[in-house]
């Protein structure tokens, strides 16, 4: 396979990481003062300079500094920044209709681009989408035809899950960062232990645990924990996302469907994160052969534009009446054009097997710097998708704050974010379209400001 960067990818992109100045450079530092000024302080912007094109697997900002990036706008971008084909479409789509009247009238590429979600879904068995404009409101969708199928009204949730800021999205989230001060969020939410091996809630080795959290579930929670038997739908990332990219072990979706068939309950796979070819599947659940009764789907799927919904099984879906769920912009033009060409590119361009090679060269690479270095705890992953926790010692596992790793990589040119439960796990999840060669230049430099925070550790002793 070739892994270079394709042709469409701008001379200035190939280059990178290639700084002008120190970042912020002045023309950032204007813009971030007015924004500081003007917007709202909520966002939580990791790095200080302005966005101002990008290309490939590359970021410029206003100064002209070149970054290399590792998160693809937080799983967004799997086919590249500013690919052609969907930049064309939002062209071509912009110049005839922007607004396509979801709520009122039919639109050709709304039902283009559900017709192929259905033949690309999970055994190919969701066949009806219902489409929004974000990951949170798929999960709000989700919720709303769970319990309008099974007339039930609660839910179960995992530990480290992350579905949304939003309304009863935020009431399945997990951490108290993201609840603090919002509440009374709505009852009925359960929350079970996500296998999280590398730091196993019930101290258990897998495989010989045989999946105790899941037995936890079904017997304590299920059982003793509170609900009312009045159970709608089990909420589950496949590969948990913001929970630190931890990656459950092969058994864990299958013994999901089969609590969920057990119990009438449906399995709602939230896929905004690890869908579209980020694990190295098309949707993650596949490498299971799990398939949800509803599919939450988002961020990659709109190619860069605001694009979110629910794909789910046509029994399910019909129970809907018109009215029952709706979006002034479900279903939008652009929308609609953007997603469906990134999601061709990612079925034309092959990306799924690009993900899974550079994944696994990724993998090797970063497993040995875990041998060499005392402050690397945990490498795991799937395709591109792979997280690097952070320890201040692999004995202890106390994480490491990692925003000083995660300024000077930044500093010397590479974006990585991180995430987990104490935010100490960095995400490697470039755009598919990343080259071999600039994946192992970023990996480089990661290694070497590993090794500097190190030493300096070390010295500090
Ligand atoms: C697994 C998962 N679900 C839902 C969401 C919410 O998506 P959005 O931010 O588009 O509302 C996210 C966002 O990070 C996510 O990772």
């Amino acid at each position: 396979m070739d892994l270079s960067l394709p042709d469409w990818v701008e001379d200035w992109a190939r280059h990178a990481p290639d700084l002008k100045v120190p970042p912020p450079g002045p023309n950032s530092r204007a813009i971030i003062e007015k924004d500081r000024k003007y917007v709202s302080h909520a966002y939580d912007r990791m790095f200080q300079f302005t966005m101002k094109k990008a290309s490939g697997s590359a970021i410029m900002d206003a100064d002209g500094n070149v970054y290399l990036d590792f998160s693809s706008g937080i799983s967004v971008m799997n086919a590249g920044w500013s690919n052609p084909k969907v930049t064309q479409a939002i062209k071509e789509q912009a110049e005839n209709l922007t607004h396509s009247l979801a709520n009122d009238a039919y639109f050709d590429k709304e039902a283009e681009f559900a017709e192929l979600l259905a033949k690309i879904s999970p055994g190919g068995l969701l066949e009806s989408t219902f489409f929004g404009n974000s990951g949170a409101e798929g999960v709000e969708a989700a919720i709303k035809l769970s319990r309008y199928y099974t007339k039930g009204s609660e839910h179960i949730s995992f530990m480290g899950s992350y579905h949304g800021r939003v309304g009863n999205a935020l009431a399945m989230a997990s951490r108290v960062k993201y609840k603090y001060g919002h509440g009374p969020y709505p009852p009925g939410v359960f929350f079970a232990p996500y296998p999280y091996c590398y730091r196993c809630w019930f101290k258990q080795e897998y495989p010989s645990c045989n999946l105790l959290c899941v037995d936890y579930l079904e017997k304590a929670i299920l059982e003793f924990g509170g609900p009312s038997g009045s159970l709608a739908s089990v909420f589950v990332e496949p590969l948990q996302g913001e929970g630190g990219y931890i990656v459950p072990p092969k058994e864990f979706m299958p013994r999901l469907r089969l609590l969920c068939d057990d119990r009438q309950m449906l399995l709602v796979a939230d896929e905004v994160q690890c869908g579209l070819g980020r694990t190295g599947e098309l949707w993650e659940c596949n490498s299971t052969g799990t398939v949800p009764d509803i599919l939450i789907t988002g961020k990659a799927l709109g190619g860069g534009i605001p694009l979110g919904g629910i794909v789910a099984k046509r029994d399910i879906m019909s129970v809907w009446r018109p009215g029952s769920h709706s979006s002034t912009f479900g279903g939008n033009g652009i929308s609609m054009a953007a997603g469906l060409a990134h999601v061709k590119e990612i079925i034309e361009g092959n990306l799924c097997e690009r993900s899974r090679v550079l994944g696994d060269h990724a993998m090797k690479r970063l497993s040995e710097m875990k041998e060499n270095y005392e402050i690397i705890g945990d490498v795991r992953g799937k395709g591109l998708m792979i997280g690097v926790e952070m320890v201040k010692s692999k004995e202890t596992k106390e994480p490491l704050l990692v925003p000083e790793i995660q300024g000077r990589t930044w500093r010397k040119g590479l974006m990585m974010i991180t995430s987990g439960m104490y935010g100490n796990v960095f995400r490697i999840a470039p755009p598919l379209v990343i080259s071999k060669e600039q994946l192992d230049a970023g990996i480089d430099l990661f290694e070497s400001v590993v090794g500097e925070t190190e030493k300096r550790m070390s010295t500090s002793r």
